[in-house]
């Protein structure tokens, strides 16, 4: 099964769990949070923002309190997950759609956020995604990547109390900045925080305008 099927049959199987047990980012470290303030604070007021692999739309609260008056979209893989952040967000337009294959016009969004949600994806396979986001993306846009950073892959046999083959690719900051440039993106900022208990690995995340 290739990544992009066994995700998607992943976060269907886990959608009920994940809402759950992830029901909002009070699980998010604070120095992560100030990552995303940074990123909206890039912004217009009025910014038009796609929340990318969003999941449940348990990162939706957290933009709306930073920038209330922007204008969100969501979309992701798993139609489970989606339906969980339509119950959630009923204002708020969800589209299903792979992150290399996005529903939009050519720069038509002023934000990407992609909280988590390309580590499904393989390095070798991060300039299709990157060159989506440039192409929906305005010429000044800002892109937000939060990943678990490292190399290789790491599996579990478990995941949100079901037992699920979970395959996952670590990404390193450098691996991940180098292909938002590949895509035409300038760095803004770039962050490796180191692993709190409970979390196997440091955490990434590259913040980058479009060039
Ligand atoms: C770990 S969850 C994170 C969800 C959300 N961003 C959050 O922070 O709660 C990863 C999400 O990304 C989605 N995803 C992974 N790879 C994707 C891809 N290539 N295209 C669209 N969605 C993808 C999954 O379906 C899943 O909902």
């Amino acid at each position: 099964m290739d990544d992009l099927a066994a995700a998607q049959q992943l976060y269907d199987t886990v959608a009920d769990s994940y809402a759950r047990l992830l029901p909002d980012a009070s699980f998010e470290a604070a120095e992560d949070l100030a990552m995303i303030a940074r990123f909206t604070a890039l912004l217009p007021s009025d910014a038009r923002v796609l929340d990318a692999g969003c999941g449940t739309g348990r990162m939706q609260p957290v933009l709306r309190e930073l920038l209330p008056a922007h204008r969100a979209t969501g979309a992701d893989l798993s139609e489970e997950m989606l339906r969980h952040a339509r119950a959630a967000h009923p204002g708020t337009r969800f589209d299903r759609a792979p992150l290399a294959a996005l529903p939009y016009r050519d720069g038509s969004l002023d934000g990407v956020l992609a909280w988590y949600s390309i580590i499904h994806t393989a390095p070798a396979a991060l300039d299709a995604v990157f060159a989506e986001f440039r192409r929906v993306l305005a010429d000044d846009g800002v892109v937000l990547l939060g990943f678990q950073h490292g190399r290789g892959q790491r599996h579990r046999s478990e995941a949100y109390g079901h037992t699920v083959e979970l395959r996952a690719h670590l990404h390193s900051v450098d691996g991940v900045t180098a292909a938002l440039e590949h895509a035409r993106f300038t760095a803004v900022e770039r962050v490796i925080r180191e692993a709190r208990p409970g979390e196997a690995q440091d955490q990434g995340f590259v913040l980058a305008r479009a060039a």
